[in-house]
This record gives structure tokens, C-alpha cells and sequence, in this order.
């Protein structure tokens, strides 16, 4: 509920980025990154999702935020879910959703594009 209400790391920075779409829906999501060598210094999303996709992104960009980009490659929707202490069962497909951007992002990054 926190990353609802006061979500972390909302726009974007001018760097490797990820979109993805939620299938069930159509909503999509957008995290780009700010990488220094091989670690990632910020992460920011832009949602046109719901509650759950707002705080699934903005958990995504502080499980980046710092990360190194091979660490960052393992990134899952179970690592946000736990992140958040779970989500209810209709949203997990936001969390699939946010993480995917995430991964698409970090992949940009390694210069393995989708
Ligand atoms: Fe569409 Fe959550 S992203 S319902």
C-alpha cells in the first residue's frame, strides 16, 4: 500500500529501457535505468496500470536501483511480490508485468535488447 501511496521513482532517465504490457489487461509499463559500468545508479517507471502496477514498478526500480546489471538479470515476479510482503492473486499479473519491463530494461543495458 506504501508504494501505492507514495510510489518511489516515478518518470524517466535518458538510458537503456524496458516496456511491457499486461496481457490480461493492456495496461503497460516502462522502466528505464541510469547504469554506471556494470551497476545500475537509478531506475524509473511510468505505469499506465493500476494500484498493483504502480506499486509493483516502483518496487522493481528500488530492487535495480543499485543492483549489478548480471544480478539484475535474475530479477522475477516472486522478487517484487516478496518485496512488497505479497500482493493479492489478481494483480500477480502486474508484478509479471513490472518485473518484465524491469528484465527488458537490464537487458537493453547489456546489449541483449527483448
Ligand atoms: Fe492492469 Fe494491474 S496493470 S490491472
Amino acid at each position: 500500500m506504501d508504494h501505492f501511496l507514495n510510489p518511489r521513482n516515478v518518470g524517466s532517465v535518458d538510458g537503456p529501457t524496458g516496456m511491457a504490457e499486461n496481457e490480461d489487461c493492456g495496461d503497460v509499463a516502462t522502466i528505464s535505468l541510469r547504469v554506471d559500468g556494470e551497476q545500475i545508479v537509478e531506475a524509473r517507471f511510468q505505469t499506465t496500470g493500476c494500484s498493483g502496477a504502480i506499486a509493483c514498478c516502483s518496487a522493481v526500480t528500488e530492487l535495480l536501483t543499485g543492483s549489478a546489471l548480471q544480478v539484475a538479470s535474475e530479477l522475477t515476479a516472486e522478487d517484487v511480490i516478496d518485496y512488497l510482503d505479497g500482493l493479492p492473486t489478481d494483480k500477480r499479473g502486474c508484478a509479471k508485468m513490472a518485473a518484465m519491463a524491469g528484465l527488458k530494461a537490464v537487458r537493453d543495458a547489456l546489449g541483449a535488447g527483448d
